[in-house]
């Protein structure tokens, strides 16, 4: 029997799996990651800690198996988007990489589109600049940190680094580069254009692949470090979202994803490049070679609920027994839809869609006495669910909206959650027997690269199952929650219009406290 490994570099952990070529998932192994947040609006993590939760995770995963490592025929990639991480001429790290969720780099969006012009940055790369992509951080690194930037040989995005530690080439896929706004959409490659109007170098820049093509193997002394057979092919693999799509068989226009992790995401594949006129929607390329996809994303999906358990459970008595997502949310199920007149914006790192505003802040809005905790985390669930609405009406505006969406992610694990979001976007939504995300269909397309499957499209449909029925919106609370959304969707014009959020943000000043001395 043949295996496949898929890594997936997340912003929480490194996944490891193996799967077989009928996608049965034969064991998997997971590696936390730590998250800095230097300053508020800043999102960094160590590129040396990827590798080695990367080391970890596939030792532990071959560990806990009997197979010979020679089964593997070979290894995809897959991880968050939009990073930078800097290598010097020796391939060292120059400086924590920059993550999709840091919004430090305003000032050089601005910049870019006075430089390209917003048209033609469109026209090329099919998107507006946004702070979450590569491109403002490579700019804000020259101007705030020069001695580093003169340093800079190599521009990598998160699991391009895990594939240089793995086979020593620089290389990434089509998918994650369009993340990078340096992409010719329609070109699949760099833009000349826009590197020579950034002065950024292009042999600073790794070699762009298909998702399913080889760009490397492992090498003897990965090898010795992983216990992964020295030689096996490395497959160019895919950004996050375009690995969860291949994963869910979401493969053709008429498909769609939505995915609830750290991010949340609706993702819907087109056959040619499709582009939002507004710039809400990304326009990327997709892992299946000449395919497109346009993605909607909200920065704080499954990292809403997250920093809620953490801010609401805090240290308390109850720590340990909310630590538990499911113990967490089934407080909010007794909850009626609404919470009693509370709501919650999700904007805790800005928002790309629909506002692409960096300035854009979280809340709670409508607290009264009346309110406990359950009904803030109530509120934080429907928050969650009204800003994929947001993403949900662009597609729709776009005449893309697909029939039903297939969902994976660590929150579709909630039923309630579940319900409130087939509810809030009226579709119905439907599971997937291995619920292992963007890992899986990095293992896919390693499969797609060894010649396992003569394409992603025969991948898909060997391996990708689902899980029982669709599930149907409840048509009550598709009516209650209606009314909800209208209401959910003028706060942030009135937030906004206030002035509020203004030089609030990023601040990064820090408040002196003098420290009584303890005797
Ligand atoms: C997509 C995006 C996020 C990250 C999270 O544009 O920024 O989904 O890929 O991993």
């Amino acid at each position: 029997m043949q295996h496949l490994v898929g890594i997936d570099i997340s912003t929480t952990a490194v996944k490891a799996i193996l799967i077989d070529s009928r996608g049965g998932v034969v064991g998997s192994a997971s590696t936390p990651v730590n998250l800095a947040i230097p300053r508020p609006g800043w999102s960094e993590q160590d590129p040396a800690d990827w590798w080695d939760a990367t080391v970890a995770s596939i030792r532990a995963l071959l560990d806990r198996l009997s197979l010979l490592p020679k089964s593997i025929v070979s290894l995809g990639l897959t991880g968050q988007m939009h990073g930078a991480i800097f290598l010097d001429a020796l391939g060292d790290i120059i400086r924590p990489a920059i993550l999709w969720n840091d919004a430090r780099s305003a000032a050089q969006c601005a910049e870019i589109t006075d430089l390209i012009g917003e048209d033609r940055l469109r026209e090329i790369t099919g998107n507006p600049a946004l702070v979450g992509f590569q491109a403002p951080k490579i700019l804000w690194l020259r101007e705030h940190e020069p001695e580093n930037f003169s340093k800079v040989r190599h521009i990598l995005l998160p699991k391009d680094y895990i594939r240089y530690r793995l086979s020593g080439e620089f290389a990434t896929d089509t998918s994650d580069a369009a993340g990078t706004l340096l992409l010719d959409l329609a070109q699949r490659d760099w833009s000349d254009e826009i590197l020579s109007k950034l002065s950024i170098p292009r042999e600073w820049l790794p070699d762009v692949h298909e998702g399913p093509d080889v760009t490397g193997h492992v090498t003897v002394e990965a090898s010795q470090l992983t216990g992964l057979p020295a030689g096996t092919p490395v497959v160019a693999g895919a950004g996050d979202n375009a690995a969860a799509a291949i994963g869910s068989g979401v493969v053709q226009e008429g498909t769609g994803l939505l995915s609830l992790g750290t991010s949340g995401v609706i993702f819907v594949p087109t056959n040619t490049p499709r582009i939002d006129p507004t710039g809400a929607l990304h326009a990327f390329c997709h892992a299946i070679p000449g395919a497109y996809h346009l993605m909607g994303v909200i920065l704080s999906a499954g990292g809403s609920l997250h920093w809620a358990r953490d801010v609401i459970s805090g240290h308390g008595p109850n720590r340990a027994e909310l630590d538990d997502y499911d113990t967490f949310i089934e407080l909010a199920t007794h909850i009626v839809p609404g919470a009693d007149g509370l709501f919650f914006l999700p904007y805790l790192a800005g928002e790309r869609t629909p506002h692409m505003d960096p300035t854009a802040r979280g809340a709670w809005i409508g607290l009264s006495l009346a309110h406990r905790r359950e009904h803030m985390i109530r509120a934080v669930l429907e928050g969650v669910a009204f800003a994929l609405r947001d993403a949900w009406e662009r597609m729709k505006m776009l005449g893309m909206a697909p029939p039903m969406l297939r969902i994976v992610g660590g929150g579709v694990k909630s039923a309630a959650w579940r319900e409130i979001i087939a509810a809030v976007l009226d579709v119905p939504l439907q599971r997937l027997a291995m619920d292992e995300g963007a890992a899986f269909g990095a293992a896919i397309l390693a499969g797609v690269g060894a010649g396992t499957y003569q394409d992603a499209k025969e991948a898909v449909a060997q391996t990708v199952r689902l899980l029982g029925d669709q599930e149907e919106p409840v048509r009550e609370l598709v009516e209650e929650y209606e009314i909800l959304y209208c209401k959910y969707a003028s706060l942030y014009p009135a937030l906004k219009s206030s002035g509020v959020w203004e030089g609030a943000w990023p601040v990064g000043r820090v408040r002196s406290v003098s420290h009584r001395r303890s005797k």
